[in-house]
């Protein structure tokens, strides 16, 4: 039985403990946060412990795996922390902020022969499962263009997302999810073009990235972290290749886990008259994650999101951010 334990008990501490207490082999340990009122009921909810540090939990029996799931600007210190009592340690995206930082939580980890994986969930969102299946076995031929489009309202559960500092605005927590996507599927990137605009909090929340790979691959991201107006969440991905347009279009109510969700997922072959529409399984994409981090851990196997790709993306991240400050194209 592997011992689990959450740090933070937010909207992302709750799609962990749910996903842990679905699996297997998994005994969910613990939930921690120095603020009870916000932990305490989730720990009830999911019949765990609940305590105030990772220090605490650790007194109280051994873990196996921390998940951290608190905001951005404090994974560092809280990877570090479960590296050093010991433990795996699968942490939320963005991972963090810098490559200085990067690297000291994957020396942490590595000096204390522990594994650590970002969780780059929408790898497991199931129509980008399948884009990325066509895109790796060259369905779309040779590609003219990529699009992919991440909008939504600022969260309402939280108030440190307008603050650079703590959560790197939308350029850092949700440009990353399509950057990730590409890097997984072609690699580092050449160069990166960037235009956007600062929220008050003066961190970038609009961010419209073209990305160019050394196969000649380009792609554009769009992301905005708030959108003006009651806009739905909405993601997109479009690509155009010799032998059609691969396009999957999801809109959902003021955030993912709101109101009716809207999708289409077709494939436009070249040279045909009519589209096909695409059925695809829907399957729990934190589940899937957390399944495989957990074999991965078991098994002692490799990381379905590696390290080094975690690492490119994180570059990818700063380049965007020099083209944003200082514009022109930027080398990644
Ligand atoms: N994978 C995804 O799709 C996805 C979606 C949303 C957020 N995230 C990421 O997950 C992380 C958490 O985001 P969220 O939306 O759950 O935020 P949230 O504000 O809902 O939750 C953060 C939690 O951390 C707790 N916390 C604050 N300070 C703490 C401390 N010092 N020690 C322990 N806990 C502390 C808060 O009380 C809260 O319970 C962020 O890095 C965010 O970017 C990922």
């Amino acid at each position: 039985m592997l011992r689990v334990a959450i740090v933070g008990s937010g909207f992302m501490g709750k799609s962990h403990a749910e996903a842990y207490k679905a699996l297997p082999g998994v005994e969910l340990a613990g939930i921690i946060n120095p603020n009870p009122k916000n932990a305490v009921p989730l720990a009830r909810e999911t019949g765990c412990g609940y305590f105030a540090s990772l220090e605490d939990a650790v007194k109280e029996g051994p873990l196996d795996i921390v998940s951290v799931c608190t905001p951005t600007y404090l994974h560092e210190q809280y990877v570090i922390e479960a590296a050093q009592a010991g433990c795996h340690v699968l942490c939320e995206k963005p991972v963090t902020f810098t490559l200085e930082s990067f690297d000291r939580m994957v020396k942490a980890c590595q000096d204390n022969g522990v594994k650590l994986m970002v969780a780059q969930v929408a790898r497991w969102w199931p129509e980008f499962i399948d884009i990325a299946r066509r895109l790796n076995g060259g369905e779309l031929g040779r590609i003219h263009m990529i699009y992919e489009k991440r909008l939504c309202q600022l969260p309402t559960w939280s108030t440190w997302h307008r603050d650079p500092a703590k959560s790197g605005g939308g350029l850092y927590d949700l440009n990353i999810h399509d950057i990730d996507f590409l890097v997984s599927v072609y690699g580092r990137p050449e160069s990166v073009f960037a235009t956007g605009h600062k929220g008050d909090g003066g961190a970038w929340m609009y961010v419209v990235t073209s990305l160019l790979w050394p196969n000649g691959v380009k792609a554009t991201v769009e992301t905005c972290i708030e959108m003006p107006g009651p806009w739905p969440f909405s993601i997109e991905f479009r690509g155009a290749g010799d032998r059609g347009t691969l396009h999957y279009n999801l809109q959902a109510g003021m955030n993912i886990k709101d109101g009716e969700q809207n999708s289409n997922y077709t494939w436009y072959p070249a040279g045909a008259q009519a589209p096909e529409t695409l059925p695809v399984a829907q399957t729990d994409m934190f589940v899937s994650e957390i399944t495989e981090f957990v074999d991965a851990v078991k098994n002692n196997g490799e990381l379905p999101v590696p390290l080094a790709e975690s690492r490119v993306v994180l570059e990818v991240v700063l380049a965007t951010l020099r083209s944003l400050e200082e514009g022109g194209i930027q080398k990644v």
